[in-house]
């Protein structure tokens, strides 16, 4: 990788060790701190940047383990970056075509911009016993910090996947691919893939996402044709069959709850045009002011509900729904694949807690829907207890819903539909269609 010389070269380095810092130490997301560390650079090292972070994040155990055999002591609490900045080097040796030598001295010449002039001869120290002792060929023998996963999650993985525990923790490491939906209000997808045609762009197509396509390649995506003109959206071929399962129909009053940053909104909206109208709501404000966007790009129009979908009363004036879209907040352990973020900023008891909100708001959303209804729950999680207990106890204690016979249910004793990440290149998903008697 060749890259610009000088003092511009430390500060990449730095930035990166200090975006590893915000997200592992100070529990900040990449979404919160990546952009402000890529603002002032070109880009070339804003992908550097992404690429080298996400890295870290998803080879992390080992990179700690090795950090354990080659530093005596972990580092004072004032230059504890340092050892974000020697992982980042550790990266760089064992899983990039940086030349070692660049590896060392780039990650030598970061001390300085961290404050950490001091640590410079151990950076190097570190870094240099590292390529001596052949570090990157010293694997333990240990499935958990070979997986990229933290303890908590590998054994839930483990207890939920008994026997196919291993290819989910592979398809969990590889980098997803790019996805696209086609706003059909503007161009057909079959239209938009004459363009990329034209654009010498290469992608491929799947049956279950009649409007989407998976990019071959990565690419700056605003380069594509129609970015400005809202002639498509970025979307997770898994988050695509949303609208889909839900199928709308004309005049239909449509719930979408918990719909920040509303990709799944556009494309009921897109959809089907005529129905009579959708409500998008969220709890968050700042989320909620995105959906607005997204709604203004792709030009569509939906009511915007600020308000706690486990307290409906707050904010719904009482006219029941045909269809609801539900999708819950949830451990997000389904895209892990495209967030390696979110196995660091999850703890083992937020699943609880989780999935003690999921049980409350589905139970205050489905006096919501007209008798007859179809409510479709969803989450980007691959935890059972997230999603076909939820949706067994929730069928349990509800008398009057019931799995949609139509929908391709995993089994008999697991209701829903369960995508696991890497499936048909779609993320970690689960969906379970319901209906009101
Ligand atoms: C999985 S995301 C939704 C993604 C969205 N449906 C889309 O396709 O773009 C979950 C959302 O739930 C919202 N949320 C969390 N707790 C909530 C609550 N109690 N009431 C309403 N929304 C909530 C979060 O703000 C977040 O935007």
């Amino acid at each position: 990788m060749s890259r610009t010389k000088g003092r511009y070269q430390q500060n990449l380095r730095a930035d990166a060790a200090r975006v590893l810092f915000q997200i592992l130490e100070q529990g900040m997301s990449a979404r919160e701190c990546l952009p402000n560390a890529q603002q002032d650079h070109n880009e070339k090292d804003k992908a550097w940047l992404q690429e080298m972070t996400y890295g870290v994040l998803r080879q992390l155990p080992l990179l700690q383990h090795w950090l354990r055999l080659l530093l005596d002591k972990p580092l004072k609490k004032n230059v504890k970056i340092v050892e974000h900045l020697i992982m980042l080097g550790f990266y760089q040796l064992a899983f990039s075509r940086v030349s070692t030598h660049a590896a060392v001295s780039e990650c030598v010449n970061a001390c300085a911009p961290l404050n950490a002039v001091a640590t410079k001869g151990l950076v190097n120290a570190v870094l240099r016993n590292f390529i001596r002792q052949e570090m990157a060929n010293e694997l333990p023998d240990n499935e958990q910090i070979l997986s990229g996963q933290p303890k908590w999650l590998y054994k839930k993985l483990l207890t939920a996947y008994p026997e196919k525990h291993t290819p989910i923790l592979e398809a969990m490491q590889v980098k997803a691919p790019i996805w696209l939906r086609v706003n059909q209000n503007q161009k057909s997808t079959d239209e938009y893939c004459r363009l990329l045609d034209e654009n010498d762009i290469i992608y491929e197509r799947q049956d279950e996402q009649p409007q989407g396509l998976i990019l071959s390649k990565g690419c700056d995506i605003t380069t594509l044709p129609g970015y400005d003109e809202g002639w498509f959206a970025v979307q997770d071929g898994a988050a695509q069959l949303a609208a889909n399962l839900l199928n709308s129909q004309p005049n239909e009053r449509i719930l979408d709850c918990c719909a920040a940053p509303g990709g799944k909104t556009c494309h009921i909206l897109e959809l089907e045009p005529k129905i009579a109208s959708c409500v998008a709501m969220d709890i968050d404000l700042s989320r909620l002011q995105r959906i607005e966007e997204n709604l203004t790009r792709l030009g569509h129009q939906a009511s915007l509900i600020c308000g706690d979908a486990s307290e409906p009363k707050a904010w719904w004036n009482g006219e029941q729904f045909d269809r609801i879209l539900l999708d819950a907040p949830c451990s997000a352990t389904g895209i892990i694949r495209r967030h390696p973020d979110i196995k660091w900023l999850r703890k083992s008891s937020d699943i609880d807690t989780l999935v003690a909100l999921q049980a409350k708001i589905i139970d205050a959303i489905w006096p919501l829907l007209k008798p007859g209804g179809t409510m479709l729950y969803a989450t980007c999680s691959i935890l059972p207890a997230e999603n076909q207990l939820q949706i067994s106890a929730f069928l349990e204690r509800t008398t009057d819903a019931a799995l949609d016979p139509e929908f391709n249910n995993d089994a008999i004793d697991k209701p829903g539909r369960q995508i696991l990440p890497g499936e048909k290149n779609m993320d970690g998903f689960y969906y379970a269609r319901l209906l009101k008697s």
